[in-house]
């Protein structure tokens, strides 16, 4: 037996043993019904919010957020893995929020503007207190939104957190000018990041009262649906992501709504088996990279099987390089 037979059959012994069995989880279902009326954002983006308990993640997060005084509004983390949504609802919230404000949508720079900046920090991030967003939002009203806020730098926690400390009025010391910035009373903060992230940091504890909601954010499923990502493909990723939710299988990534969206706008350009090879390669690429585990795109592999797409795998003595079976997308 070649290494190659021995590992796919491997694979398909992996596979059969079940963890992506139907029997394993609840069987996933979608009723189109109850995905909740999307959003038009102002840049023209279609959002479906997810909800909560069957509120509405925008509005849920609104009502947390409103009023005229950012000491009485209740500070929201919005916790997920890459993919599901998290900024795209963070702008369905600034918007709602703006809105409520009273506030019309503005033309900045050419783009729309609705009170909503979004500050990457991530490791090897600094933090500008210079005419940077933060500091406009702080001075104007609005929401600011830190991403990746737990493998932000040290100093960009120690930097940020005067201004989110409690009893400190908001106000934020800009050495470089000598200026106090007091917050707007319509000044909003949210962190977005993935709890799972391998070496991220913890929040600094005092950050915990200053957010004290958290939200775990999962892809809309029923709006992938909606959208028209085939049905199977959809409750195949649900029912991967209920046993990452679950914290089986070691996993701390599977498919999201990204991932399933970008499948389906490549299917609609290329077709299916050229698809699901670009898909194949994405996942080769993340695995080599470190960014997912192998683990993972198996796992992402088997999802495809039980989504139907087993009949397009290579054979087993084919020599097109390939993923747990799927063809990868290798230029020759
Ligand atoms: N509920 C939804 N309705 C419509 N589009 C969505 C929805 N959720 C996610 N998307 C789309 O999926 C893609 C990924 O979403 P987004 O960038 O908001 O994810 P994220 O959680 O912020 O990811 P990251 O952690 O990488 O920043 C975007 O193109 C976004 O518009
Ligand atoms: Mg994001």
């Amino acid at each position: 037996m070649s290494a190659l037979t021995a590992a796919l059959g491997q694979i398909d012994k992996i596979g059969a043993e079940g963890d992506m069995d139907a029997n394993a989880t609840d069987p996933v279902t979608f009723d189109s019904g109850d995905v909740c009326d999307p959003i038009t954002l102002p840049e023209g983006n279609i959002v479906y919010p997810p909800t909560v308990h069957g509120e509405p993640l925008h509005e849920l997060a609104a009502n947390l957020m409103a009023g005229e005084n950012p000491g009485r509004s209740r500070f929201l983390r919005m916790i997920g893995p890459p993919g599901v949504g998290k900024s795209a609802l963070w702008r369905c919230i600034a918007y709602t929020l703006w809105i409520r404000r009273g506030r019309q949508v503005e033309t900045r720079d050419g783009s729309p503007f609705y009170g909503f900046t979004e500050v990457q920090l991530g490791p090897e991030a600094g933090v500008k207190l210079v005419d940077s967003g933060i500091v406009s939002t702080l001075r104007d009203g609005g929401l600011v939104v830190l991403d990746e806020i737990n493998v932000a730098r040290e100093v960009a926690l120690i930097t940020l957190n005067p201004a989110l400390a409690a009893g400190n009025n908001f106000t934020l010391y800009l050495p470089s000018t000598g200026e106090s910035v007091t917050a707007h009373p319509w000044f909003r903060c949210g962190l977005s990041y993935n709890a799972g992230l391998v070496g991220a940091t913890d929040l600094p504890e005092a950050w915990y009262s200053r957010f004290p909601a958290a939200i775990e954010v999962t892809s809309n499923w029923g709006a992938l649906v909606k959208i028209g990502v085939p049905e199977r493909l959809v409750a195949a990723a649900a029912r991967l992501d209920q046993l990452r939710l679950a914290g089986e299988d070691s996993l701390s990534w599977c498919p999201q709504f990204r991932e399933l969206e970008s499948l389906h706008h490549l299917t609609e350009r290329v077709g299916e088996r050229m698809a699901i090879s670009l898909f194949a390669s994405d996942l080769h690429e993340r695995t080599l990279g470190g960014r997912i585990q192998e683990a993972e795109a198996a796992a992402a592999c088997r999802m495809l099987d039980e989504a139907g797409y087993g009949r397009l795998k290579v054979g087993a003595s084919s020599r097109i390089p390939h993923l747990h079976g799927y063809a990868r997308a290798v230029a020759r």
